[in-house]
């Protein structure tokens, strides 16, 4: 019955200034439930969501089950995989917030019960609806960059002091798991699968007991790399997104400006062109538009239409192989190899 009616949990950074925004856009879903232990977030919740139940804990969603359809799990990390596996278990569909586990087995084994028990489960992989990759797959497609054959994305930032909060805390923290899945479900997303990782994660700050800085060097079945780079201790950055192809390269400068206009409750303005370098010279690219609520238009597609989730949530377990491969690569200092699925077949 549409709307489907949206259970929130966690009121932060993804919840209040990311989610909230975009399944109030959505006129097949409505936000009835907000879950956030915080008073000065719950005071927030009843002046953003009017008519919502606002609740301290997850305990209490479950008690009123019948309420809602949809869970979307905006919370640290470390407890994704309980609370989605919860909501599946009360038959709820739902949304989790990237990473989807903290590891890949954990990941495999949630996506594994959510299909058996037949409930649609989709990974909060926004960033394949930002302006740039909307781009460069519009590129590919076209054909104008010959054949790509490298792709360099950077998501970094300059946060020179270390702060306490668990994402950069053991566990659950790390510039690895929380920025480096979104550039290699980018770079999977654009160039296919992974068949081999070399990775250099650090802790470069003074005082950081997680990852705070990582390079990966991914080589693609199809023989195409992407060179990724995440960091929260980068004073420095190159360009968001670059694709180098046989006839041309094309580059997108800055990050997308949807976060940045959702925490100023403001729609994003126009995104700047990119560059597209050829034989001829150098040519504007218009960019495309962001859009992020496309993943909530998709997810209600999905649980009223049956059609299938806006994202796969296998390709989050495969994302997070990639993680696993890049940590233990840093570790020994050499390529790892990452065995495809037909490899499993075999
Ligand atoms: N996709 C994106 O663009 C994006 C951006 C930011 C954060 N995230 C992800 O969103 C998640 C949350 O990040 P954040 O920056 O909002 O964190 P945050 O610390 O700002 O907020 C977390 C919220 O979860 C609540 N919470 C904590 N434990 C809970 C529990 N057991 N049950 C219910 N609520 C609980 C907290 O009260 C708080 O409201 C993380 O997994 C992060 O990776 C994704």
């Amino acid at each position: 019955v549409s709307p489907l009616r949206v259970a929130l949990l966690g009121y932060g950074l993804a919840g209040r200034v990311i989610h909230r925004p975009l399944l109030q856009r959505v006129p097949e879903l409505a936000l009835t439930h907000v879950v956030t232990a915080d008073p000065g977030r719950q005071a927030a919740a009843r002046a953003e969501v009017p008519g919502a139940q606002v609740l301290t804990s997850a305990e209490q969603l479950w008690q009123c089950a019948d309420a809602f359809d949809v869970v979307v799990v905006a919370t640290p990390n470390d407890v994704h995989v309980p609370l989605a596996r919860t909501a599946v278990d009360l038959r709820k569909a739902v949304v989790v917030d990237k990473p989807l586990a903290l590891s890949a087995t954990e990941a495999a084994t949630l996506v594994a019960h959510a299909a058996t028990a037949g409930v649609p489960l989709s990974v909060f992989h926004n960033r394949r609806w930002d302006s740039d990759s909307l781009t460069a797959r519009d590129l590919l497609a076209d054909g104008r960059l010959g054949r790509v054959h490298r792709l360099e994305a950077r998501f970094t930032r300059f946060r020179p002091q270390v702060q306490q909060r668990w994402r950069e805390e053991p566990g659950s923290g790390g510039v690895l798991l929380d920025l480096g899945t979104h550039l290699v479900d980018q770079a999977v997303h654009l160039l296919g699968p992974v068949r081999s990782v070399y990775s250099e994660v650090q802790e470069l700050r003074s005082g950081a007991v997680v990852d705070d800085d990582a390079f990966l060097a991914l080589t693609h079945a199809s023989g195409a790399r992407s060179l990724l780079w995440c960091s929260a201790a980068a004073p420095w950055t190159g360009p968001r997104l670059v694709l180098q192809g046989s006839a041309a390269g094309w580059a997108k400068q800055d990050l997308d400006g949807q976060e940045a206009a959702q925490r100023d409750g403001a729609e994003p303005g126009p995104e700047p062109d990119g560059t597209l370098w050829d034989e001829a010279g150098t040519h504007p690219v218009p960019s495309r538009q962001g859009d992020w609520a496309a993943f909530y238009r998709g997810f209600a597609g999905a649980v009223l239409a049956g059609r299938p989730v806006p994202v796969d949530p296998q390709d989050a377990v495969e994302v997070q192989r990639v993680l696993e491969a890049a940590r233990r690569s840093s570790g020994a200092g050499e390529v790892m190899r990452l065995e495809g699925p037909e490899a499993a077949l075999a």
